[in-house]
């Protein structure tokens, strides 16, 4: 019963610590800078004669005096190497101890490894996995993203160029971004990959504002408000779509909105917010799972504007409290809103239910808006009623 378990952490440990844990035999990437002409001479000669590589800098003509050199160092070259850079009295630093073992940890790249946690951008892929990506992407947006096959390698495998394009307009300027000229660059293709899956994410959420680091833009306005604001679903990171910004109605936007309800909050009954996408109308709280003091009202009202729809338009919205419906989230403004003494207040995310998204083709306008047209009138037939 033991035999097999002992087995199994010694071949993980072989894994991890091959090839070769003791420096001697395992490759190593050496850093050298050297100070005279005649170490510049014999370093130039090292990487032209012996087993060796140089990552930095590219060619040995490059090599001069008081610039960094990166060698590349095979094990069974290792000997001989360090020999000759001593008899010159050159000195190195050991930059990677073992390179092998970080290849090898990069070339696993198992998604299904529990530990990786990184995503399939945050790894590195073989060509096969590129090509299958490369036709997924362009599959899963049809309107944004393009494959064109411009020609073959050398070894007669496709190159693909993939067209992002995100209007229609005449005349569009356009930009080439290439990756992976150089193999041995695998940063570069992973780049590629990475900038397709963030731009093609870039549907803007946030307001526009410049945060103090100055790095990422916008706030999202539907957290900004002062209503249990940064706790719950909400990033003070301004790189992040759910930006709650610095402090509480922080952002002009919404504290030019909060202002004015707060000035005609004896008038207002009813508050509505207007979202997309997945067909739904929300009401109070999201920041909370506590049932709203009216509850029952909201809704009776919101399942009444469903059923009309189903009935009239045959589409299905869902509904119900923020928190339980959709998740828990703080700062919004339709929480806000209610917490101001709107009694009524909903958030309505209209079409569609994920077909297309935030790319809702014009032809759908108008049956969109129609649904959510005669939502209002329901609900604020309702209110009327209540108030
Ligand atoms: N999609 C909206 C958002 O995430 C839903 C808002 C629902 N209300 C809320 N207070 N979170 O901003
Ligand atoms: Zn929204």
């Amino acid at each position: 019963m033991s035999t097999p378990l002992i087995w199994f952490v010694f071949m993980n440990l072989s894994i991890l610590l091959k090839p070769g844990y003791c420096t001697e035999t395992s490759d190593q990437v050496l850093s050298i800078t050297p100070q005279t002409q005649e170490q510049v001479d014999t370093l130039r000669n090292v990487s032209t004669h012996y087993e060796t590589v140089l990552w930095q800098p590219v060619s040995n003509e490059y090599i001069s005096t008081q610039v960094q050199v990166h060698l590349y160092v095979p094990g069974n070259s290792s000997v001989t190497v360090k020999a000759i850079l001593q008899k010159h009295g050159i000195t190195h630093k050991v930059l990677l101890a073992n390179p092998n073992v970080l290849t090898e940890m990069q070339m696993k790249n198992d998604s299904t490894d529990p530990r990786s946690g990184s995503t399939f951008y945050e790894r590195y892929h073989t060509l096969e996995e590129i090509y299958d990506w490369i036709n997924r992407t362009a599959q899963d947006n049809p309107r944004t993203v393009k494959a064109i096959l411009i020609g073959s390698s050398y070894e007669k495998r496709p190159l693909y160029v993939l067209k992002l394009s995100f209007n229609d307009r005449p005349n569009r300027k356009a930009m080439w971004i290439d990756c992976g000229i150089h193999a041995r660059e695998w940063i570069s293709p992973a780049f590629c990959l990475w900038f397709v899956h963030h731009i093609k994410r870039r549907w803007w959420r946030k307001n526009r504002s410049i945060s103090k680091s100055g790095f990422c833009v916008g706030v999202d306005l539907n957290r900004n408000f002062d209503v249990d604001w940064g706790i719950k679903g909400s990033s003070q990171n301004p790189c992040e779509e759910i930006n709650c910004g610095p402090f509480p109605e922080s952002e002009p936007e919404a504290q030019a909105v909060a202002n004015f309800l707060r000035r005609h909050k004896d008038t207002v009954q009813l508050y509505i917010t207007i979202h997309s996408y997945s067909q739904m109308f929300i009401f109070p709280y999201s920041y909370t799972f506590d049932q709203a003091e009216n509850h029952n009202d909201l809704l009776e009202m919101v399942q009444e504007a469903a059923q009309r729809i189903k009935r009239y338009y045959r589409n299905t919205y869902t509904y119900g409290p923020g928190a339980a419906t959709l998740y828990p989230c703080s700062g919004g403004s339709d929480d806000w809103a209610y917490k101001l003494g709107i009694k009524y207040s909903f958030t309505f995310e209209l079409q569609d239910r994920g077909e297309y998204g935030f790319l809702l083709p014009p032809s759908h306008i108008s049956g969109a808006c129609n649904e959510a047209l005669l939502a209002v009138k329901t609900i604020a037939v309702k209110v009327l009623e209540k108030t």
